[in-house]
């Protein structure tokens, strides 16, 4: 069998990294291997054009390009051949924060987005994406604790209001593969969230 491909999106101080190594640790108990990985990055290269990303100002569609470049470096060298042999990959950001960040945040064409990433990514899909759906404020106040200052981390409440706005779109019509997580709760709860949705998860794929 394949090794199953999860993704995890939400906006900046959703929760969703600290949450991705309880994924971790979840799919681990129940006997399979996993690798945790993230986007922009992940290999040697793709972390090269993360750092290019992160700390420039860099013309919108050139970052369109420079994140599928990133992308498809990471699917073929690393996702692919994983689970090919039977492991699990769980990466913290994926397409849709292409379609969220460059689309609905920066105003660049959805449909260019997604053709740019398909010739990237060769039909290649999560089988399932959590999205850590957490209110604009409370996710703001998270990332401000954190001190960090990176470029993108620095946008307005208007931008992240657009990147909510994304996602819960993309859940809208993508149901099937996009399962949301109410990440306003505390830690604890949404980890009893998190045990339902790997149950079922883990009774759809029969392991
Ligand atoms: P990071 O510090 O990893 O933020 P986070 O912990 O919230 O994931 O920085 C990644 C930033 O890159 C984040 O603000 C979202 C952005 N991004 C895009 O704009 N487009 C993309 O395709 C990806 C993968 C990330």
């Amino acid at each position: 069998m394949n090794g199953k491909f999860i993704t995890i999106e939400g906006i900046d101080g959703s929760g969703k990294s600290t949450m991705s190594h309880y994924i971790v640790n979840k799919i681990k108990e129940r006997g399979y291997d996993v690798i945790l990985t993230r986007e922009p990055g992940g290999t040697d290269i793709s972390e090269m054009i993360r750092k290019i990303i992160l700390d420039n100002e860099i013309d919108p569609k050139t970052e369109v390009l420079l994140f599928a470049a990133s992308r498809r470096e990471h699917l073929v060298k690393k996702i692919k051949p994983a689970l090919e042999k039977g492991i699990f990959v769980v990466c913290d950001r994926f397409l849709d924060s292409s379609i969220a960040y460059q689309s609905y945040g920066r105003g660049l064409d959805e449909k260019k987005i997604i053709n740019i990433n398909d010739y990237a990514l060769n039909g290649i899909k999560p089988d399932v994406t959590l999205y850590f759906d957490v209110d604009l404020e409370r996710g703001l106040e998270r990332t401000q604790k954190r001190e960090k200052n990176n470029k993108l981390d620095s946008q307005s409440l208007e931008f992240y209001g657009k990147i909510k706005n994304a996602y819960d779109n993309l859940y809208k019509k993508e149901p099937n593969r996009i399962k949301r997580v109410d990440a306003n709760l505390e830690i604890n709860e949404v980890e009893k969230e998190l045990d339902n949705l790997l149950e079922s998860l883990f009774r759809k794929w029969k392991i």
